[in-house]
């Protein structure tokens, strides 16, 4: 049975963020096996411990995974007050803390995944970890010639920074399919835009290992499978 770390374990359980965790240890309102316990390096094991917060005790929720194809008109948010949510498509009362992780533009189709697993997100989204998210997209405007290997240098599309080295497949004259590695804002939109093309329709049709099901229709989702997971 594996050990975890006590404030890791509260802060996943979703009693609050690491540092309130802190401060609700801090103020003795943490109870293991009914000893207050103020630091939260300690080691326990969450299948037999008995850990309660104020009185109650912390359960965490089992991980889900969701693979949701993303309709065009949702926006990736967890509340709003204009638009319906992505959120809003997934059917699972039993879990009311799952949120999307990273974005696609309101009106971006395709792959989004959808959890309640705070440490996975952080990881797929870390600029650092250089995951591949590939894009289809159809455009209008000319493409120069060397398109590819501009997006293979990096470009600049009016950030601090030039874009990280991303892979241009030529589809048709208006369509191709374009891995980056970043997620800026609206970040494929504006690299066609720096060759005066505009993006009228975009899709995500992989993120790291994981591919779009093609079987699922916009605005259905299904839950990752063992495989998936794993390779995750
Ligand atoms: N790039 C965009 O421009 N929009 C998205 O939704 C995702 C990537």
């Amino acid at each position: 049975m594996s050990q975890l770390r006590l404030d890791k374990f509260l802060a996943d359980a979703g009693i609050g963020s690491r540092s309130q965790v802190k401060q609700y240890l801090k103020t003795g309102q943490i109870t293991v096996n009914g000893t207050v316990i103020k630091t939260g390096n300690i080691k326990i094991l969450p299948d037999t411990d008995l850990i309660l917060y104020q009185g109650n005790p912390v359960v965490r929720e089992p991980h889900v995974y969701y693979m949701l194809n993303k309709p065009a008109g949702y926006v990736s948010a967890v509340k709003d007050d204009r638009f319906p949510t992505v959120i809003s498509l997934i059917n699972d009362p039993s879990h009311p803390d799952l949120f999307p992780v990273g974005r696609l533009d309101k009106d971006t189709e395709g792959l989004l995944l959808i959890t309640n697993d705070g440490a996975l997100a952080h990881r797929l989204l870390s600029p650092k970890k250089h995951v591949d998210k590939t894009y289809y997209t159809e455009f209008r405007g000319n493409l120069p010639e060397d398109a590819a290997t501009q997006f293979q240098q990096g470009i600049d599309i009016g950030d601090k920074k030039p874009t990280m080295p991303a892979l241009l497949q030529t589809l048709s004259e208006s369509s191709a399919l374009l891995t980056i590695q970043e997620g800026r804002f609206h970040q494929v939109k504006r690299m066609f835009q720096a060759f005066n093309c505009e993006v009228t329709y975009l899709k995500r049709i992989r993120m790291g290992i994981l591919q779009l099901d093609d079987t699922l229709p916009p605005g259905a989702s299904r839950l990752l499978t063992p495989e998936e997971l794993a390779a995750l």
